[in-house]
């Protein structure tokens, strides 16, 4: 374990954006972290830990310590008839564990597909996509106190997921180091299982028959939600991007109805609540936003929602662009959308 001083983060952000951090460390085991806590400069500086870096918007170089998980490994714990439960250490990309599972027909995160970013960041902001989110399948995690150094584990109840929300972007945000993830899957292989394939999700089905996938699989659910991203969403690899840049907002019914009257066409999901949640894409579309370049960043033109860096962006641009399309869209609907990646 190398601690290494002015390191560039440019390849280690989805947005490609290039940064800096004063110090910057790999760890690729619970005992390197141990070992990295006894340091100088760990105890001395701000601490960042940084997974996929597909969540996180530089706006500055970092000052301070940039802890880089890396920790690889993924194995069953137990498992009965029909279910097994898979730990997955933080360092594994998430997409790669995903295939690990779908190639042992384990059940419950192919809707989850291609999502980028690392297994520990996942429970972060409860990742979630086509009708599935990883509190469904979560068993536990376990964590390191960043201060005390202590090993403290999470249940479901402790998480306090909600949507692109947990603990660990609120009450414990930056104090733990997340090691491991443990999954509850359900065995396909097994006769005795029952299991509800989700594909009621938006073009999941359409998709599915395009794909002549006659015969559901957690193959054919995973094809079926790779081919919808990669038509929507732009692959980071050639145009930098954090995937979703606003979560989806909600409203009270009084204002839905209000805005409903003025915008007929105005999609909208009622939620258990009685509030209801409305797409920020289309309110960002509505604005006018939808593929306009502005300098080097923009939205992009499949999908408003993704705030792209055409090549030279800075994260101070991108902050701009941002806050001018939350000012647009609070005065056109009255809605205040709120960015789902981490701005530091
Ligand atoms: N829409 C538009 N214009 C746009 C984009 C969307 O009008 O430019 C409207 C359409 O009505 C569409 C609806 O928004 O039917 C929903 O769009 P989409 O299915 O693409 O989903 P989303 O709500 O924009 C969310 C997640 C995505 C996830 C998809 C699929 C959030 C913030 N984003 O997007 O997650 O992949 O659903 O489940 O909840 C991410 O978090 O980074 C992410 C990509």
């Amino acid at each position: 374990m190398k601690i290494e001083e002015n390191k560039p983060l440019d390849d280690l952000n989805t947005f490609g954006l290039k940064v800096g951090a004063q110090y910057f460390v790999e760890v690729n085991s619970v005992q390197d972290f141990v070992d990295l806590m006894q340091t100088e400069i760990y105890k001395t500086n701000e601490k960042l830990i940084l997974g996929g870096g597909s969540n996180i918007l530089f706006t500055n170089c970092v000052n301070g310590l940039v802890v880089k998980n890396s920790i690889k490994g993924i194995s069953v714990v137990s498992d009965t008839d029909t279910e097994v439960i898979v730990k997955a250490n933080a360092g594994e990309a998430w997409h790669e564990f995903v295939l690990w599972c779908i190639e042992r027909n384990y059940a419950g995160i192919e809707n989850l597909s291609l999502i980028p970013g690392l297994v520990g960041a996942a429970p972060m902001q409860n990742i979630g996509a086509y009708g599935v989110e990883i509190k469904d399948v979560f068993q536990e995690l376990e964590a390191i106190d960043i201060d005390s150094g202590e090993t403290v584990k999470f249940n479901l109840n402790d998480c306090e997921f909600g949507y692109r929300e947990s603990v660990f972007k609120n009450k414990y945000k930056g104090k733990f180091f997340i090691a491991s993830v443990t999954f509850k899957l359900t065995k396909l292989s097994s006769p005795k299982a029952i299991y509800k394939f989700k594909t009621d999700y938006g073009d999941i089905k359409n998709t599915l028959s395009e794909m002549r996938a006659y015969e559901l699989s957690i193959k054919a659910v995973s094809d079926a939600v790779i081919k919808i991203r990669n038509s929507k969403l732009p692959n980071p690899k050639e145009l930098g991007n954090a995937g979703s840049f606003f979560k989806n907002p909600t409203i009270s019914k009084e204002k839905f109805e209000e805005l409903v009257s003025k915008f007929p066409v105005m999609p909208s999901y009622p939620q258990k609540n009685g509030s209801i949640k409305i797409p920020a894409g289309w309110l960002i579309e509505q604005c006018g936003w939808k593929g306009k370049v502005v300098g080097n960043t923009g939205s992009h033109k499949s999908q408003a929602l993704v705030l792209v860096n055409y090549g030279n962006a800075t994260g101070k641009e991108i902050w701009s662009l941002a806050l001018e399309i939350q000012k647009s869209v609070k005065e056109k609907f009255g809605i205040e959308i709120m960015p789902e990646v981490n701005v530091v």
